[in-house]
Formats: structure tokens, sequence, C-alpha cells
């Protein structure tokens, strides 16, 4: 197997808006990840995930980008910017940022001139078509047609929001915009690319009509716009002129690749380093993507996703492993429902976010944490609709009560699955605003922060923030990397549906098995441990074979 720097990486998303804010106008800022470089050079991650920082009106948090060349001043400046990187570098923390490749904001300058001079080069650059009726009945993931009209009789497609117009890659120019675009960020200094929604750029059978999935007489656009045939054709191109030759990495939304294609993805030759596969974090939602249709999944089903992706994955490539990002709710809350522990129980809150922590870090694939899943973050009560920031969360909202669902329990609904429950202010201590801003926060604060935050965690030694610090450190030991990063991942059946266990193992035969029991009850496993590497029962001696509630640990054997 090819050693390489991003797949020995620990990853870590950061929600720029969210994490630290230092000039008190209530939303995070680069000067406030500089501040806490030293924070997440402790935890031991090695490789930060930026959101995007662009210019934007911020219609859809920055996934709207207004000019790709720049930094929105609201976060501050290229020469902040160049100060990161270059702080990072000593700090031996390497960057990747987002690239929103699929679409702009509707105020980026070629949009602008696209709509104002039909006859311009940048008319070519978005998807126009001249029809009377809506050219096609693909309904977007942000709600209502993909269309929208720009002037009488001329329409624009769009696959999120009405204000993110998609681009058209079959258009040479634009491509190589976007080549400058990659050339321009790397020369900068960053170590590679997290590929927004790339799956979409190729458009397909969503440009003609569709059998209607739902009473608005629409069809959700994720089965008719995504992986479309002949996307590969763009994405190798981008590769060849971009990446070939550097040591960067990529890392891609990929939804709707089949596990069958994941080679011209990931393998050998493909077209990115890794991608994030959605199949597990998704299993909380029936097929449609309303929020109101949740999935009654059982761990079985957990296990048979988690094994299916690591097993597929491992056959064709290198993949991406994260329970969390900003799109996502929290994984205490996915993963154990209404079994989640809430913030004042301190002790059942270790075990289970802990028991995640085993998890994930034993999983094959570049590591990705979410900030504030090392602290074990849970999802924000939001007590009306109102006090949403999320675009996708109204739509989701709006859709429960058009299927005649009662507006309390829309509101549950939201609540369980809002983008928000992410990216609430990170909680630096107990102090107002949980020490996140001294101004207003763009959004509420998580009322747990005077029980879960970075300061308490940091200051003692059995919080979750260093059990953390522990598994990382492990992960990274030279002395494991073979099995840990490189080795084979293969699941261990047990017969209790509700433990997770899986070995890892190196070519010279070294293993490590991984044993997580997602339960409130003692499980007798049948563990036989050599030497015991990680257990969050903290030096409770896993005898005879009996895991403890929520009980995880790694074990040499
Ligand atoms: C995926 C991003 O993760 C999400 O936050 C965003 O809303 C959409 N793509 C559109 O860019």
């Amino acid at each position: 197997m090819e050693r390489k720097w991003w797949k020995e990486a620990i990853g870590y998303e950061l929600y720029l808006k969210s994490f630290k804010d230092t000039n008190e106008d209530g939303i995070g800022d680069l000067r406030g990840i500089i501040e806490k470089l030293p924070y997440l050079k402790e935890l031991g991650i090695s490789l930060l995930w930026i959101c995007p920082f662009y210019p934007s009106p911020m219609r859809d948090n920055g996934y709207d980008v207004a000019d790709y060349y720049g930094i929105d001043p609201r976060y501050g400046t290229m020469k902040d910017m160049e100060e990161l990187l270059s702080k990072a570098k000593e700090a031996e923390i390497r960057v990747i940022i987002d690239m929103v490749l699929n679409h702009t904001s509707d105020q980026h300058p070629w949009f602008q001139e696209a709509l104002k001079n039909p006859d311009s080069k940048y008319r070519q650059y978005y998807i126009f078509r001249d029809s009377k009726e809506r050219p096609s009945n693909a309904r977007s993931c942000f709600g209502g047609s993909v269309w929208e009209e720009a002037e009488e009789g001329v329409w624009y497609y769009h696959t999120f929001a009405k204000e993110q117009p998609d681009l058209n890659w079959e258009c040479p120019l634009l491509r190589a915009e976007i080549h400058k675009i990659l050339k321009f960020w790397l020369e900068k200094g960053v170590s590679g690319f997290r590929l927004d929604a790339i799956t979409y750029i190729k458009k397909g059978a969503s440009l003609a009509m569709a059998e209607p999935d739902g009473p608005d007489g629409l069809h959700d656009v994720g089965s008719l716009g995504q992986n479309q045939p002949g996307i590969g054709e763009f994405l190798k191109e981008m590769r060849q002129v971009c990446l070939d030759g550097t040591d960067a990495m990529t890392v891609a939304e990929a939804p709707g690749v089949p596990y069958e294609e994941l080679g011209e993805f990931i393998g050998e030759d493909g077209y990115f380093s890794m991608v994030f596969d959605f199949s597990y974090a998704d299993i909380d939602l029936l097929p449609g993507g309303n929020w109101y249709n949740q999935a009654p999944w059982t761990f079985k089903e957990l296990k048979e996703l988690i094994f299916k992706s690591q097993c597929s994955v491992q056959k064709q490539g290198w993949g991406a492993v994260y329970l969390e990002n900003h799109d996502q709710s929290r994984s205490l809350n996915k993963y154990f429902r209404e079994k989640a522990a809430a913030a004042e129980e301190k002790e059942k809150h270790f075990l289970q976010a802990s028991a995640l922590a085993v998890l994930l870090m034993g999983l094959r694939g570049t590591v990705f944490l979410y900030q504030g899943e090392e602290l074990g973050m849970v999802n924000c009560p939001f007590s009306s609709v109102d006090e949403f920031d999320d675009l996708n969360t109204k739509d989701q909202y709006q859709r429960a009560l058009q299927a005649d669902i009662e507006p309390e329990k829309a509101l549950k609904y939201v609540n369980d699955r809002s983008r928000d429950n992410s990216r609430t202010p990170f909680p630096w201590s107990g102090e107002k605003n949980a020490g996140f801003t001294q101004g207003v926060p763009w959004l509420k604060v998580n009322p747990d922060h005077t029980l879960i935050n970075a300061r308490q965690q940091s200051e003692d030694m059995q919080s979750l923030y260093h059990f953390y610090q522990k598994l990382i450190a492990l992960r990274k030991d030279p002395a494991y990397l073979d099995v840990l990063v490189y080795g084979k991942i293969e699941e261990i059946p047990v017969e209790n549906e509700g433990v997770i266990a899986f070995c890892r193992t190196a070519p010279d035969g070294k293993e490590i098995q991984i044993w997580v029991n997602m339960t409130e009850e003692k499980v007798s496993a049948g563990i036989h441990a050599r030497e015991v590497l990680a257990d969050n029962y903290q030096g409770t001696e896993i005898e005879n074979g009996i895991l403890m509630p929520y009980q995880a640990c790694m074990i040499l054997v």
C-alpha cells in the first residue's frame, strides 16, 4: 500500500463562521483560527478543512461564492489567510479549503454579466434555456423547481437555492477558469481541496421530464442529477491539469456514486484522493430526503452499512471517514437517539461519546473530526422555527407542514435533523456566549455550554477531549501505523447486534481489534486482549470478555 501524507492525516472540519470571533461582529473569523491553532495542535490534528471564506451574500453560509479569489471582509483579509497558512505550517497542520464548483452565487460578476448581456461569454458559464414552460420537473435540494425564470421565457438552472445558479461545465472557457482558481490556491500554499457537491457538475437526466415523486409534480434532483454519464471527463481533466505532479489531496463530496463505480473515483488512477460516503450518515432518513420521513433503523443495519462501505472502499482505494459534519446533526443524538445522554448526565455522556470516538478512530480511511465532536457537543434545542438560520431547515419545515404534519411535530423533525445543530458557536468556555464572541452571536449558543466546553475539558485529564487526544496519538504512533492506518479492516461477527466489532490487520499479521458496545447493557463478547491500547472505562480490565454499558476499546491480540 502506497504511503501518502493524507492517508496518515488526522482531519478536522472547521466551520469558520462558528469557530472563534475576534472582532466582536458575532461571526467567527480567520484570526480566530490563528488564535486557536495551539488548541488544535494539542489535540493532535494535522489537517484542517476550512469551510468557505470567500466573499458571499451568505444565502447558504458561503456555499454561494461571489469571488473565488477573495476573502469575505467579515472573515478577514488575504493577509490573514496567508498568516494562517504560514502559522499552520509551523504547527505542522496542513490546510485544505472548500471548493464550491458546481454553482456560484447569483451575485458573482459572471452571473450578473450573463443576466445583463445574453451575448456575453458568461452566458455560456451557466445553464440557460429559452422556453415558455419550465424546461423540466426536477426538484432542487432546497425545495421548488431547479429552474428559475430570469425573465419571461428565459430560465436558468440551480441544483440548490435559486441564489446558487449552476455552472455549465460543458463550456471549455468555464473549465479553464476553474483550473485557474485551483492553481491560484495551490500556489498560495493550501494542501488540497474538499470538493463540494461535485457529483452534480454533469447535467443529464434532470434536464428532461421525470415521473413526479411528490404532490408538487416534481422529482428529487438527487437521483436525476448526481453522477451522470460523462462526468469522468471533466474530473479527469481537472485532476490532470491541476493536481497531477503535486502532493495535494482532494476529498470529494460524492453522493450518488455506487460502490461498483468507486474505483474510477478513488482507485490508483482515480479522480480524487478520497470521497465521503453518506450511507451511514443518512441512516436516519428514508429515500426522498424529507426530514419528516425518519427511518426506523437498527444497530444491525448500521453495522451492515458501515462494513459495506468500509469493505467496498478498501477493495478499490482510499476513503474519508466521519461521523459528523456541518450538514449533519450531532452524532450522539443521531446514533443514540432517545437514549442519547443529556449534558447533565456526565458519566453516560462521556461513555457514549467516547464509544463513538473509538469507533471513528478505528475505521479505515482518513479520519475527519468535526468541530465540537471532540467535546461531545449535542444537538441544540430550537424552540421556534425563527431561531434557525439554515435555509434547508426552513424548507424542510415547510415541507412537513405541506404534508399535513402538525407544527409541533414538524418542529421536532427539524430539531432532530437541522444543519444548525452542528453550526452553533463553538463553546470555548462556560462564560457569556460560550466565550465565542463579545458581540451578538449569529446563531443561538447551545445552552449547555456551561457543562460542555473546551476550557473545562482541557483542564480535566479524564475528559473526552483528552480521550480523543490519546486515540489520535495512538493512530499517529509509528508503531501502529501499519495496522491502524494502512491495515486491512474486517468485521468480527458478534451475535449481539448492538456490539460493533472489527479487526485491523497489518501485512505482517499484527492485529488490533476494536470493540464498541452501543447499548446500555452489559454484554458478553468473548474478547481476549493481549494488551489494552485504549478503553473508555479507563483502567478497567476487560475481564472475562465482558463489555460494560457503552464500553469501547482497542486491543492488541
Ligand atoms: C454541500 C455543502 O456541504 C452544504 O453545506 C451546501 O449547502 C451544499 N453543498 C450546497 O453548496
